[in-house]
């Protein structure tokens, strides 16, 4: 527990805005719109992924959003050395270094940290060296903590994936993506421990984290349900949020969509 309570940034991924363009293939609607109502809205930061496959935000995006914006611009990106050679000429505010496959829906899991120790050592140096923080996404586990910490990262992302997913099963019966888990007939009793359990790592890891003078954000899956247990956790200082946002904004506009959200980032 903390003796004052740090507030907590909302950084709110823009990406879908990107995946409807390129639905038609044309230049509508342009993620730079976002960015400014996302800014004026209250968003404390902005995200966006430079995908391999270019799936949705496109180089020229990445540069006109971290141009002019008004806000630190959180770029996430695969260990690649193709793309980190990219996100050091954009120079964002952070690149958050995420594990990339062309076949996933979206970022399904954390960084294998011990597997791509060397890697991401030399990432984060190269980065570093251009004056851009960089932040780990993994599971919540001290292991990947400990690892983060020993490479020297200024940030670590906590992947809140299996939390939501077992959220969303407790109250909805819909799997926040159908890959996480596997068991989908599991009691409320179960699904009310196994959620609680996720929580608790994600809090415990978050703790750890912190004690170690890292900096701690958390993001995936989160919505205005699952949201406030994230908030609670004192030693966690950003979530980052996309899908839950613009899905909303579709029906209340993007400006309330961000701000409702970010009233419950409110400590
Ligand atoms: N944080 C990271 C590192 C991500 O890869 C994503 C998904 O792109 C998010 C946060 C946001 O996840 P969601 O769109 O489910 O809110």
């Amino acid at each position: 527990m903390l003796a004052v309570k740090p507030k907590i940034d909302l950084g709110v991924n823009i990406d879908h805005i990107a995946v409807l363009r390129e639905a038609r293939k044309i230049n509508d609607p342009d993620p730079l719109m976002a960015l400014a109502i996302c800014a004026q809205a209250g968003a404390d930061q902005i995200t966006i992924h430079l995908r391999e496959d270019r799936r949705h935000i496109h180089d020229d995006d990445a540069y006109r959003i971290i141009n002019s914006s008004p806000i630190p611009v959180n770029l996430e990106c695969a260990i690649d050395p193709e793309i980190i050679t990219i996100v050091t000429a954009l120079r964002p505010h952070r690149a958050t270094l995420v594990p990339e496959k062309r076949s996933e829906v979206t970022t399904e899991g954390g960084l294998d940290v011990a597997g791509s120790y060397d890697l991401i050592l030399n990432t984060i140096k190269k980065l570093n060296e251009s004056e851009i923080e960089v932040s780990l996404f993994i599971d919540p586990t001290n292991e990947a903590v400990d690892l983060s910490h020993k490479l020297g990262a200024q940030w670590v992302e906590l992947h809140t994936g299996t939390y939501a997913n077992l959220y969303a099963m407790r109250y909805s019966a819909l799997p926040h993506s159908h890959h996480a888990i596997d068991e989908l007939r599991l009691s409320r009793h179960e699904l009310d421990k196994r959620l609680a359990d996720a929580l608790e790592d994600i809090k415990k890891t978050a703790d750890y984290a912190h004690s170690l003078g890292l900096k701690v954000a958390a993001g995936h899956g989160l919505n205005y349900q699952n949201v406030v247990a994230m908030v609670a956790i004192d030693t966690i200082t950003e979530l980052n949020i996309g899908q839950s946002i613009i899905a909303r904004s579709i029906f209340t506009g993007l400006s309330s969509a961000v701000k409702e959200m970010k009233s419950l980032c409110q400590r």
